[in-house]
């Protein structure tokens, strides 16, 4: 079956960029000129994705308000000449149907995803976390659900990081099955013994699921740090019917992070072209000047 839903959680607390997220969500951050959700409703679209439910809270209506059209400010840009700029505006609120449900307590990624459930129905579904932007030719979305399309098992975008960082990640057994594709039959959270450790492969934003995983997280304690994980849910089904790992082409920016966040911003600005040169430069003097 065709891919042609993803759900984006954005409804975390971002308490590791606060204070900027004390009342303006990180997945608003702005990112050289568009808000990080953007960028990643830009990517579920541009891999096939037709609806997209985004799973909000208290406090984040700005996401709604965002993805709205805004006539009043569509008139005033085309009264005042402006017409290519009302139609970036316009254009925002017709990337793809567009839908919002309030995760009503913060419980957790896998809480988070378990509100999708009558969203999703009985269709394989993409996961584009909220705070992760991926930035490449090949969107990374897209390469999820080719290898969906392939291998009929759910999938998850894995990406090696330093050994001394994976007890913050998630740790994947895996096994090559051809490229970047890899066969994965095991998962541990947030591994804190080197015991625990299955490989440095983590997964890393975005994932392809099958509807069971309602019925899996229906089932699934709280985990790592008292939430319900997403990642818990997901061994399960690694370990029955195993799942495939795509070691996605792209750059991803960590949102949830105040490095991650600097990083995306010069990088993305570096790429624009309209800005790019001109920030090339006066980067160069900055840094020279220090
Ligand atoms: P994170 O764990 O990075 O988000 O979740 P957080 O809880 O905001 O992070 P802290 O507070 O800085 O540690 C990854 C994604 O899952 C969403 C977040 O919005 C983010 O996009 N999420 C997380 C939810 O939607 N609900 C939750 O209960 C937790």
């Amino acid at each position: 079956m065709k891919v042609r839903k993803a759900v984006i959680p954005a409804a975390g607390l971002g308490t590791r960029v606060l204070p900027a997220t004390k009342s303006m969500p990180k997945e608003m951050l702005t990112i050289v000129d568009k808000p990080a959700i953007q960028y990643i409703v830009e990517e579920a679209v541009n891999s096939g994705i037709t609806d997209i439910l985004i799973i909000t809270n208290r406090g984040k209506g700005i996401i709604e308000d965002h993805f709205d059209r805004s006539p009043e400010l569509e008139d005033r840009l085309t009264a005042a000449g402006k017409a290519d700029v009302c139609e970036q505006v316009a254009s925002i609120s017709k990337l793809a149907n567009i839908f919002f449900i309030r995760q009503k307590e913060t419980k957790g990624l896998g809480h988070a995803v378990n509100c999708a459930r009558n969203f999703v129905g009985n269709e394989p579904f993409a996961v584009l976390y909220g705070d992760d932007v991926i930035i490449g030719d090949d969107p990374a979305c897209g390469q999820l659900i080719r290898a969906y399309e392939e291998y009929g098992k759910a999938v998850v975008g894995i990406k090696a990081v330093p050994e001394e960082a994976i007890s913050k990640y998630s740790s994947l057994k895996v096994s090559p099955l051809k490229d970047n594709v890899f066969e994965c039959t095991d998962m541990v959270e947030k591994p804190q013994t080197k015991e625990e450790v299955l490989s440095l492969y983590s997964i890393l934003g975005r994932c392809v699921l099958t509807p069971d995983i309602f019925d899996i997280l229906d089932q699934t304690p709280p985990g790592s740090g008292g939430e319900i994980q997403l990642t818990d849910a997901m061994r399960t089904l690694a370990r029955s019917v195993g799942m495939t790992g795509v070691d996605f082409t792209g750059k991803r920016y960590d949102m949830g992070d105040k490095l991650g966040i600097l990083k995306a911003t010069v990088e993305i600005a570096l790429k624009n072209p309209l800005l790019g040169e001109r920030f090339k430069e006066y980067l160069k003097e900055v840094v020279a000047a220090f």
